[in-house]
């Protein structure tokens, strides 16, 4: 990648809290690997978020194992590492500097007032948020504003926490000159996935996702368990399409359309089982996850390659980040 900037940049990323599912796939991953070569692109792992909710010594610990998991599923998808950078938020100190200058032009109401705060407490049990936990959008800006980003590729659940970070380099280009640009959003063409037990999202704390890394079988008896029409008994009665997790799935991952078709009209006249749609679905949903397992295959003996990516990467983004952080100061007029 060449710097200074010659073309667009987007930046996103992920926690490292756990492997990626197909909910990822279709929210941001996809989004990811379409532009990768139209984007300068740089994708962080998040490592300091995850110390906004657990931070003990078990969950530190294991967070550099849980990075490595996750550049490889960003692997396995197809971003291309020689193309992207890769890098650990831990090791690009200067975030931290930069967050603490935005934490000054973000009132404290503001950050109550973002959702996601308020979902997290609830989900995680937590009466008292850290003040970490209440500023996890004021971070999350200061990752992307400090490489410039244009556009932020993420699921819906995020779109609150770049509203937070457009108002923040809006107010500080208002109070101290241009220095940011104010990216956008970009939400992936499912928004969001329902989960396998028929929940509207997908997500590891409840259990009810298929992994990028799941193998056949696992996915075979996940899609066998799947939630369908629940007042549907018998393969003779007219069963519900709409909002039907296996059809939102082949709707999402299998590339028959005229497959689909036939399955959501015979579906809808009762002339067709549950295990004819489903046995259809896991091979579906195996096709599609063909190839980023092999990626997988491909990269999991390589840990030094993942390790230099990291590195590499770190290395770039903390010098990207250091050269918006002495035009901020500059622009602050402070020196
Ligand atoms: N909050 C994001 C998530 O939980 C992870 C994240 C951290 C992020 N910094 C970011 C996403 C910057 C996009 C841009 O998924």
């Amino acid at each position: 990648m060449t710097f200074p900037k010659s073309k667009p940049r987007i930046l996103t990323g992920d926690r490292p809290t756990g492997p990626l599912h197909l909910g990822h796939y279709v929210g941001t991953l996809a989004n990811r690997v379409r532009l990768q070569s139209d984007y300068d692109c740089f994708f962080i792992i998040a490592d300091l978020h995850t110390l906004t909710t657990a931070p003990t010594k078990d969950r530190t610990s294991t967070i550099s194992l849980r990075a490595r998991g996750l550049v490889l599923d960003y692997l396995s998808v197809g971003i291309d590492p020689s193309r992207c950078v890769i890098y650990q938020q831990s090791q690009v100190p200067q975030v931290a500097y930069l967050s603490l200058i935005f934490s000054m032009l973000v009132s404290v109401p503001r950050c109550q007032r973002v959702p996601t705060l308020k979902e997290v407490m609830h989900d995680l049990n937590i009466e008292k948020p850290s003040l970490g936990l209440l500023t996890y959008p004021v971070l999350q800006a200061a990752d992307i504003l400090m490489v410039k980003a244009n556009l932020v590729p993420v699921g819906k659940d995020q779109e609150s926490h770049i509203e937070v970070t457009r108002e923040i380099a809006d107010t500080f280009n208002k109070l101290y000159g241009e220095v940011f640009p104010v990216p956008e959003a970009l939400i992936g063409h499912i928004p969001s996935l329902v989960g396998t037990d028929g929940q509207a999202k997908m997500s590891k704390s409840v259990g009810n996702c298929i992994y990028l890394s799941d193998d056949e079988a696992t996915v075979n008896q996940k899609v066998k368990d799947m939630y369908t029409d629940p007042n549907r008994i018998r393969a003779t009665d007219p069963g519900k399409v709409e909002g039907n997790p296996v059809f939102i799935y082949h709707d999402a991952f299998n590339d028959n359309k005229a497959e689909i078709a036939d399955l959501k009209d015979r579906y809808l006249h009762g002339r067709v089982g549950d295990v004819e749609v489903k046995d259809k679905l896991a091979l579906a949903i195996n096709k599609f996850l063909t190839p980023i397992r092999d990626r997988r295959a491909r990269y999991q003996n390589q840990p030094a390659l993942i390790e230099d990516i990291i590195s590499s990467g770190s290395v770039t983004a903390a010098s990207v980040a250091q050269k918006t952080l002495n035009e901020v100061l500059a622009a602050m007029g402070i020196s």
